[in-house]
C-alpha cells in the first residue's frame, strides 16, 4: 500500500468533563495524504487491496455534492495512479463547489444523477448496468460501508487509552460501517454511536455486520440531540465546534462537532456517568467545511 497512517491520542480538556471528573480521549488516525482522514483509509483499506490484487484500473463510487467519501476515494485512486469515477447525487449539483473541485483535481470523473436514480445505489440491476458500463472500474458503496470497511475499522485500537482502558467507545453515525467496525474491535468495551441521519433503519444495517452467532459487546444508537436532520446546525453548534481550537482540535458541525456537542449533554445528564473514561473518534470529515463556507452556512469565522 502506497498510503500510510498514523494513530494519535489527545485529551481533551473541557469545564464540563473537569465537573464530572470525566476523561475524553479523542482517537485520531491520519494520513499522509491528509485527504483520506479519520474513518476513510481503514474503510477504503482492504477495498483498495481487492482492487489492486484484481488489477481494476478504477474506482467507482457515489456520494453527495458535499461527501467526504468521494474526496478520500479519489484521493486513495489517485494515490494508486487508478482512475476514478463518482457517481453524484443530484443531476444540479454545483461541480465547482469545494468538494467536487477537490475529488476533480484528483482526476475523478463526475457522473451527476437524478436524485430518484441515486436511489437505487444499492440495487444489483442498476450495480450490474455500471459494471457494464465501467467494467474497468472496482465498485465502492456509498460512505464506503461495506464487510471489508467494517474489517478495516475493527483493526483499530480504541479500547486503550494512555491513560487506561476506556470505559465507553463512541463515534458518529451516518451509514453504519464505522460503529459496526468499532464493535467488532472493542473486546468487552461497550460502544456507543451516536446517529446524525434520521434513519429507522440504522440499526438493522449496523446488525447486518454483526453476525448472531457471535456475542458482542453491549451497544447503543441515539440520536444526535443538537439537530436531528442530517447537516442541519445553527450557530451554538458551530461555537460549541470552534471552541476547541486553542487545543489544536477542529470539528465540523455535521459529523465529529454533532457528535461530541451530544456527548457532552449525555454527560451532563447523568445518561454517561460521572467518572468516565470515553474514547471518541475523530473520524476526519474537516473538508465539508469549506463546503458549508461556500454556501454562507457557517456563522462567524472558520477555525484557524
Ligand atoms: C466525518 C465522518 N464521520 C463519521 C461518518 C460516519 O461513518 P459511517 O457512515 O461509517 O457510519 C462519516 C461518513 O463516512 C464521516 O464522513
Amino acid at each position: 500500500m502506497k498510503l500510510s497512517s498514523y494513530l494519535q491520542w489527545k485529551n481533551l480538556q473541557h469545564p464540563v468533563l473537569t465537573e464530572y471528573q470525566t476523561e475524553l480521549w479523542l482517537r485520531y488516525t491520519s494520513c499522509n495524504n491528509p485527504d483520506i482522514s479519520g474513518n476513510k483509509l481503514l474503510k477504503l483499506k482492504y477495498q483498495l487491496k481487492q482492487a489492486l490484487q484484481q488489477k481494476y484500473p478504477g474506482l467507482l463510487t457515489f456520494g453527495g455534492a458535499f461527501s467526504n467519501h468521494l474526496v478520500a476515494t479519489a484521493a486513495a485512486a489517485a494515490e494508486h495512479n487508478l482512475k476514478s469515477i463518482g457517481i453524484v447525487r443530484g443531476e444540479e449539483v454545483d461541480i465547482n463547489n469545494p468538494t467536487l473541485t477537490l475529488c476533480r483535481s484528483y482526476g475523478m470523473q463526475l457522473i451527476p444523477v437524478s436524485r430518484e436514480l441515486y436511489r437505487s445505489r444499492h440495487d444489483q440491476p442498476w450495480l450490474e448496468q455500471l459494471a457494464r458500463q465501467f467494467p474497468d472500474y472496482f465498485q465502492i458503496p456509498e460512505g464506503g460501508t461495506c464487510k471489508a470497511a467494517v474489517q478495516g475499522v475493527s483493526e483499530l485500537d480504541m479500547c486503550n487509552t494512555p491513560a487506561g482502558p476506556a470505559s465507553l467507545l463512541i463515534c458518529a453515525v451516518g451509514s453504519g460501517g464505522t460503529i459496526a467496525g468499532l464493535i467488532h474491535g472493542a473486546q468487552n468495551t461497550p460502544v456507543l454511536g451516536i446517529a446524525v441521519v434520521k434513519d429507522p433503519g440504522l440499526p438493522d444495517k449496523i446488525k447486518q455486520f454483526l453476525p448472531a452467532d457471535h456475542s458482542w459487546p453491549e451497544w447503543q444508537l441515539v440520536q444526535a440531540l443538537h439537530q436531528p436532520r442530517y447537516g442541519h446546525f445553527d450557530h451554538q453548534l458551530w461555537q460549541f465546534c470552534l471552541a476547541f481550537t486553542d487545543q489544536a482540535v477542529q470539528l465540523e458541525p455535521i459529523y465529529t462537532g454533532k457528535a461530541l456537542y451530544t456527548v457532552f449533554e449525555l454527560i451532563k445528564s447523568g445518561v454517561i456517568p460521572a467518572g468516565s473514561r470515553l474514547s471518541f473518534f475523530h473520524t476526519g470529515g474537516l473538508q465539508a467545511i469549506k463546503g458549508l463556507a461556500y454556501r454562507g452556512l457557517l456563522p462567524g469565522s472558520e477555525p484557524a
